[in-house]
C-alpha cells in the first residue's frame, strides 16, 4: 500500500474511485468544514441527513454515488458518534471502516478527507489515527491461499486530502510514519500469522537478520544451542530439549543514540509452538498456540520500526526462541534446571515454559547496563481470565517506566492495566527442593508469573506485559481484524519515540 497526501485539486487532475468523510452525530458541519468535495456532492449529503438515512453514528456507514463538476465515483461516508465521546482511537475505528468498505467495493484507490480543526484533533493525530487505521484494518493474510486468488482484492493506494495546502508538510511527515509503523505491524503480524511449520525458530531469526541487513544501525546476531549451552542457559534449552527443530536466540540491535547511552532492552517470548509439553495441552484451540510468539515477533516488529523513523535511542531486542514439545528427551514435571542466573528452577509444569526461556533472557540482558528491561509475552492464561482479551496485563518494579509505558498506551490505544506486584506474592514462587519453581496453582496466576520472572532481572528499572489476551484475536475488532493484533509494536515505538522527553 503506497500513501500520499493530497489537496482537494486532486479530484481535478484524477477520478478517485472512493472519498471517505467523517462526520460526527447531531448537525451537520457548515458548508466550508466538510473536506473537500464539491456542491454536488455536498447536495446529496446534505439530502441523505435531511432523510435520517445517515445520522452520524459511531461506525455508522452509507455510500453516496454523486454526478457532478468533481471527478468522484463513490463517497463512503462515515461516523464518528457524538462529539464529546470522540478519541483518536475512534478515529482509527473510523478509518479502518472506511478501508473495510472500501475493500468490500473492491475499490483500489481510497481517498480519505480530514479537517483536524473539525476533528478537534492536532493534524498530526488526525493523520496518524487516520491512516494507521485505515491500513491496519485493511490487513489480510493471503499467502495460503491457492484457490480463486483473483478474486482477492486490496485497496493499493490511500490518499490523505486536505484543502489548506499550508498543513500539507506537516500532515506528510505524520503520514510517512504511521506508514512505517503499519508496515512492522503487519510483518509482525505476518509472522505470527504464519504456521509454526512455517515459521520456526530458524525462521525467524533469519527474518531478523534480513532487517538487519536492509537497516542503518542495525545489527542482528543469532546464538544456536551450544552458544546458549556455554552461557549456562539451561533453563532455555531444557524448554527446546522436547522438540528436533533447532532454538535460537536472536539479538536485533539498533544503535540510534550515543555511543555511551545504555541501551532499552525489549524481551519478547518466542515459542514458535506452545504444546505445553509433558503437560500437554487439550486439543481444542492448540493450533492457536503457534501465535506464542508474538511477543518475540512484536520485538523484532518495534526494533525495525526504531530503524526506519531514525529514532535516537539505542535498542536491544532480546528473542528466546523454540518450540514447547513433549519428545523423548523433553523436560519431564519435577525436572530442575539450573538457570544462567546461576538460579534453580524446579519444573513444576511443563506448560509454563514462556517463563523459563525468559529467565534467561532477562539475565543476558544484564550484560548490556541497560536504561530499562521490558519483556513482552503471551504469558499466562490467568491474564486473559483477569483482564479479558483485548487488554494486557502489566507489572513491574519501577514506578518511572510504568508510567511512560502508560502515557504511550493512551497514545496509541493499546490498552493496558497494572496488576499489583506486592512482596506478598515473592514467597509463592520459592521451590521446597529448588530456588523457585515455575508455577504456583491458579490464584493470581498472572502475577505469579511476574513475580518468578522478578528474580531473573538484575538491578534495572523492568516491566513485564503480559499479551497472553490481545496478540490474538477470535473476533475483528476496529482496525485489529481477527487473528494476529501485532500488539506491542505501537507501544513499543510510541514510548521510545518519547524517550528523551523528560518526566
Ligand atoms: N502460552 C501459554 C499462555 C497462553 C494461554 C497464551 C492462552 C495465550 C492464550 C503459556 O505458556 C501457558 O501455557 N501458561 C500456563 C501457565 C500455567 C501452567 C502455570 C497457563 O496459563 O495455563
Ligand atoms: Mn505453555
Ligand atoms: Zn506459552
Amino acid at each position: 500500500m503506497q500513501v500520499k497526501v493530497e489537496n482537494n485539486q486532486l479530484f481535478l487532475k484524477e477520478s478517485i474511485e472512493a472519498v471517505a468523510i467523517f462526520l460526527f452525530e447531531g448537525k451537520l458541519p457548515a458548508e466550508g468544514m466538510i473536506p473537500v468535495i464539491g456542491k454536488a456532492a455536498n447536495g446529496l449529503i446534505r439530502q441523505i441527513w435531511k432523510q435520517n438515512d445517515f445520522e452520524g453514528k459511531l461506525y455508522q456507514t452509507a455510500i453516496l454515488y454523486p454526478r457532478g463538476d468533481a471527478d468522484i465515483q463513490r463517497i463512503i461516508l462515515v461516523g464518528l458518534g457524538k462529539r464529546e465521546d470522540f478519541s483518536a482511537d475512534k478515529m482509527r475505528s473510523a478509518g479502518a471502516k472506511a478501508g473495510q468498505t472500501a475493500l468490500s467495493l473492491k475499490v483500489k484507490s481510497l481517498a480519505v478527507a480530514l479537517e483536524a480543526g473539525e476533528l478537534g484533533l492536532s493534524w498530526e493525530i488526525a493523520t496518524e489515527a487516520s491512516v494507521v487505521g485505515t491500513i491496519l484494518g485493511l490487513y489480510q493474510f493471503t499467502d495460503f491461499k491457492t484457490l480463486d486468488r483473483e478474486t482477492i482484492s486490496e485497496v493499493e493506494l490511500l490518499y490523505v486530502l486536505i484543502q489548506d495546502n499550508k498543513n500539507i508538510p506537516l500532515v506528510k511527515k505524520a503520514a510517512e510514519r504511521a506508514e512505517k509503523i503499519c508496515r512492522a505491524v503487519y510483518l509482525t503480524r505476518n509472522m505470527v500469522s504464519a504456521p509454526a511449520n512455517e515459521m520456526t525458530p530458524s525462521v525467524m531469526a533469519r527474518e531478523a537478520l534480513t532487517i538487519a541487513k536492509g537497516l542503518k544501525k542495525m545489527k542482528t546476531t543469532v546464538l544456536e544451542a551450544a552458544d546458549m549451552k556455554r552461557l549456562g542457559m539451561n533453563a532455555l534449552l531444557g524448554v527446546a530439549r522436547g522438540s528436533e527443530e533447532p532454538s535460537k536466540f536472536i539479538i536485533i540491535e539498533y544503535r540510534g543514540g550515543g555511543k555511551e547511552q545504555p541501551p532499552v532492552v525489549l524481551v519478547g517470548k518466542a515459542l514458535t509452538f506452545d504444546s505445553g509439553g509433558i503437560s500437554l495441552k487439550p486439543a481444542e484451540k492448540m493450533d492457536e498456540m503457534k501465535s506464542d510468539m508474538a511477543g518475540g515477533a512484536a520485538v523484532i516488529g518495534a526494533v525495525s520500526a526504531a530503524a526506519e523513523l531514525h529514532l535516537p535511542v539505542n535498542i536491544v531486542g532480546l528473542i528466546p526462541a523454540t518450540e514447547n514439545l513433549p519428545g523423548g528427551r523433553a523436560c519431564k514435571p519435577g525436572d530442575i534446571l539450573k538457570s544462567m542466573s546461576g538460579k534453580t528452577i524446579e519444573v513444576i509444569n511443563t506448560d509454563a515454559e514462556g517463563r523459563l526461556i525468559l529467565a534467561d533472557a532477562l539475565a543476558y540482558a544484564g550484560r548490556f547496563k541497560p536504561a530499562a528491561i521490558i519483556d513482552i509475552a503471551t504469558l499466562t492464561g490467568a491474564c486473559i481470565v483477569a483482564l479479558g482479551d483485548h487488554v494486557m496485563g502489566m507489572m513491574g518494579t519501577d514506578d518511572n517506566l510504568k508510567t511512560r509505558i502508560k502515557k504511550a498506551s493512551e497514545q496509541t490505544g493499546e490498552l493496558l492495566w497494572e496488576l499489583p506486584l506486592w512482596e506478598n506474592y515473592q514467597d509463592l514462587v520459592k521451590s521446597d527442593i529448588a530456588d523457585y519453581k515455575n508455577s504456583t496453582g491458579r490464584p493470581g496466576g498472572a502475577i505469579t508469573a511476574a513475580a518468578f520472572l522478578s528474580k531473573f532481572v538484575g538491578p534495572y528499572p523492568w516491566v513485564h506485559l503480559d499479551i497472553a489476551g490481545p496478540a490474538w484475536l477470535t473476533k475483528d475488532q476496529g482496525y485489529n481484524p481477527k487473528g494476529a493484533s501485532g500488539v506491542g509494536v505501537r507501544l513499543f515505538v510510541q514510548l521510545l519515540t518519547n524517550w528523551s522527553d523528560v518526566d
